[in-house]
């Protein structure tokens, strides 16, 4: 084994505590805390685990998080009407929807009714459009950890041949900008690329979120590349896999996020990260 190992929940952890200084001079030059809302529409126990985890997080870092659970049957209008609520309260300096909503809710309507200045999740196409025209704005937690991950390794990421495979809203897209917005040449696989094996043979740094277990082979992965593991996949004996052959991806990469303990402690940390960023952002504007 040559390769390094991307030690996501070491990374979290000091990202935790640089956050929790700054939660700290919030509070004293505002007299109140930073305020983090989490909206868990429903019953899905990955989601309430995920939840429970970020009212924790939020706790540690001495951010106010307050957890909103509404039942599964709950109507747009009434999520439309608490997010209007949250959106008007000064308290509040971060919302998140937890996602998927149950059938019946529209995600888009969902995330669009956030207050740009509180969408801590990126997701507003405002946010959407900031990350893509290069300008200033809350960016989706897991690209910022992801980017933080690379950071990590010293490794300088210009002229660098960067591939992301997957093109979600949430991942994929998102991380595609900021690599290319830190010079990276960026080609941007999915389900339809043909030849994956072959674009993923001369990329420097690999980005895997497509959600397909040991989709990335070891013996796809150029030597000295640096590969980030963005999927969580649940095998059928209860085992987590990410996307990324991780033994295999060790035998030639210079580093390799694993999964577990790699970019999902990550994606916690950079969420208080951005809600104590928009606290700041909020005050100043
Ligand atoms: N569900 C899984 N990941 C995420 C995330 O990053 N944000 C939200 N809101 N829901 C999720």
């Amino acid at each position: 084994m040559s390769g390094r190992l991307l030690d996501g929940r070491a990374v979290a952890k000091a990202v935790r505590a640089e956050v929790a200084t700054d939660a700290a001079r919030f509070l004293a030059e505002h007299g109140r805390p930073v305020g983090l809302d989490v909206v868990l529409v429903g019953e899905d126990p990955a989601s309430q685990v995920y939840v429970r985890n970020k009212e924790k997080a939020a706790a540690q870092a001495g951010i106010r998080g307050r957890v909103h659970r509404l039942a599964a049957d709950t109507s747009q209008a009434a999520l439309l009407s608490l997010l209007a609520e949250l959106n008007a309260d000064d308290a509040v300096d971060g919302i998140l929807v937890q996602l998927p909503v149950p059938q019946g809710l529209d995600e888009l309507t969902t995330t669009d009714a956030i207050d740009p200045a509180k969408d801590v999740d990126g997701l507003h196409p405002l946010n959407a459009g900031r990350l893509v025209a290069g300008r200033p704005g809350l960016r989706p937690c897991t690209p910022r950890g992801c980017m933080r991950l690379l950071e990590e390794t010293g490794v300088a990421l210009s002229g660098k041949r960067a591939i992301v495979i997957g093109r979600s809203n949430l991942v994929g897209k998102p991380i595609g900008q900021m690599l290319l917005a830190a010079s990276c040449t960026v080609t941007m696989a999915h389900s339809r690329t043909v030849d994956l094996a072959d674009r993923v043979r001369e990329s420097d740094v690999v980005i895997a979120a497509v959600g397909r277990p040991h989709l990335v082979r070891g013996d796809w992965v150029k030597p000295g590349a640096i590969v980030i593991d963005v999927g969580i996949n649940r095998l059928d004996d209860g085992s987590l896999a990410g996307d990324v052959d991780f033994d295999g991806a060790m035998e030639r990469a210079a580093w390799v996020s694993p999964v577990p303990r790699g970019v999902g402690p990550m994606t916690i940390a950079m969420l208080l990260r951005n809600a104590v960023d928009a606290a700041f952002a909020r005050r100043a504007a």
